[in-house]
């Protein structure tokens, strides 16, 4: 039975009747120490002991969902939420729109079915292994405090996932979901499914465009879930959207911190000179943002896809809210996008469901495009001359009909001499680790922040920014 509380004291906490279901409670029972033990060797495992001051699902329920306290990261409730329905759901798009949408999984879709769920599945202990020593140089307990909430909700987002795979594909989602803590994030012998998964993450300017970028993907890949024929799958992915609108909040309100510290550094120093001061100059700024913007653009897929169109005509993906567009079969429309062809860009025309990764990375693109309007606001009050900008979507591809081509940040097709003399000056290099550890030292004074950021409007949950997010001296 599912209901909107979430039986807190259970094992496994959960609002999906566990407790009825004794094969499936000793299957993920089974599962649990494994878990942990990955979180042990791949989390944030040096801060432990720490009580950090974390939000814990307790409730389902749209307002009032999560409950605040200190918890050490192991003693995180990990848990399975399902968002409950009232009426009953309905496949939403494609040939079935309109039918009853399936609580078991149908034959002819399983194997894409489990396919979708386990690349899900893999970017979440993906991220967590990706992050794991930023604490050791957080700017503040404020910002280390969201890395670790961060990296527990996404480690529950791997229970949700795993439920799944537990629940509803027998003995290949059992297998599944022990491969998923065996891959590792940028391991050449077992790496994790993605390529942005397998990037380092070794700095805060990395983590704040990860969060804004790579896991807004994750955003639109959800809805798309949300939006899915397989209801156990839809009711998920929206719970797990909930959470995950704070990663994004993280990622952008710290990039814009950061921007905002460099505005004033740059007004400070008699030069403009921004590095001088000991922050983030701007050209740097516009790497990161280059960087992470293109390789989480590759997550959405080929821009012309035959397995997206049968995803969408099977009502496995729908679009980005699909529920509030005027119709749901997307035929007989077509969608236009410049295709390389005898050396140049032409316009082509191609059917909307073979272009449904498409029209999902146009409303992402629109989403990011609305916080570099945002940063540039920031700049603007700051009196900055400055201003940022996203590249091209075909830049600094490696999937997809671009990907074979060299772009320039604006779109444009440049010979690969050209590229090779000038990528260093679009994309991170070396040397900007280099200098980014060199100022990242940590700050855990409770209401200090290091140079290169500026503090937050305001803390978390009420509290005031100087709280003691997290206790490292208990
Ligand atoms: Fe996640
Ligand atoms: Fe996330």
């Amino acid at each position: 039975m599912l209901s909107n509380n979430v039986d807190l004291n259970a094992k496994i906490p959960n609002n999906v009747g566990l407790a009825d279901d004794p094969k499936l409670l000793r299957a993920l029972e089974k599962w649990l120490p494994s878990y942990l033990e990955w979180w042990h060797d791949m989390g944030p495992t040096d801060f432990e002991d720490k009580p950090v001051y974390l939000r814990t699902a307790v409730s389902v329920e749209n307002d009032g969902w999560a409950h605040y306290e200190h918890v050490r990261m192991p003693d995180y409730r990990w848990g399975i939420f399902l968002n409950p329905r009232e009426q009953a759901s309905t496949i939403r798009c494609g040939d079935d729109a309109g039918k009853p949408a399936w609580s078991e999984v149908p034959g002819e879709h399983r194997n894409a079915l489990r396919r979708i769920i386990v690349t899900q599945a893999d970017t979440e202990p993906a991220s967590v292994e990706q992050q794991r020593l930023l604490g050791h140089i957080a700017p503040s307990l404020y910002d280390m405090r969201n890395l670790f909430q961060v990296n527990v909700e996404e480690g529950r987002h791997l229970w949700a996932m795993v439920y799944l795979l537990h629940k509803y594909f027998g003995r290949d989602g059992r297998d599944e979901a022990d491969a998923l803590l065996e891959r590792r994030s940028g391991d050449p012998d077992k790496p994790r499914i993605l390529g942005a998964f397998n990037q380092p993450c070794d700095h805060w300017l990395s983590f704040f465009a990860f969060t804004m970028f790579t896991d807004r993907d994750g955003k639109y890949q959800l809805a798309a879930l949300s939006q899915s024929g397989f209801d156990p799958l839809a009711r998920s992915t929206e719970f797990m959207l909930t959470e995950e609108a704070h990663h994004l909040f993280v990622g952008e309100t710290g990039l814009d911190r950061i921007i905002k510290r460099s505005a004033e550094l740059q007004r400070l120093d008699p030069n403009g000179d921004v590095r001088n001061q000991g922050g983030i100059d701007f050209d740097l700024i516009q790497r990161t943002i280059n960087y992470w913007f293109t390789y989480s653009l590759d997550l959405f897929g080929g821009e012309i896809s035959s397995n997206a169109a049968d995803f969408f005509a099977t009502g496995l993906k729908g679009r980005y809210r699909e529920d509030r567009l005027p119709e749901h079969r997307a035929l007989d429309q077509s969608y236009r996008l410049p295709v390389v062809d005898g050396g140049r860009l032409v316009e082509r025309d191609v059917p909307l469901r073979n272009a449904m990764n498409e029209v999902l990375r146009d409303s992402y693109i629109t989403d990011c495009e609305r916080a570099l309007r945002k940063w540039n606001r920031t700049l603007e009050e700051a009196g900055s001359p400055t201003r940022l900008s996203l590249p091209s979507r075909r830049f600094h591809r490696h999937q997809g009909i671009y990907a074979d081509h060299r772009f320039n940040p604006e779109g444009e097709l440049v010979s690969q001499s050209a590229w090779d003399r000038d990528h260093g000056r679009w994309l991170l290099r070396p040397e900007d680790n280099d200098y980014l550890l060199s100022i990242m030292k940590p700050v855990y004074e409770p209401g200090k922040f290091a140079n290169w950021i500026a503090p937050p409007n305001k803390g978390i949950e009420g509290q005031p920014v100087e709280f003691e997010y997290v206790k490292l001296h208990d």
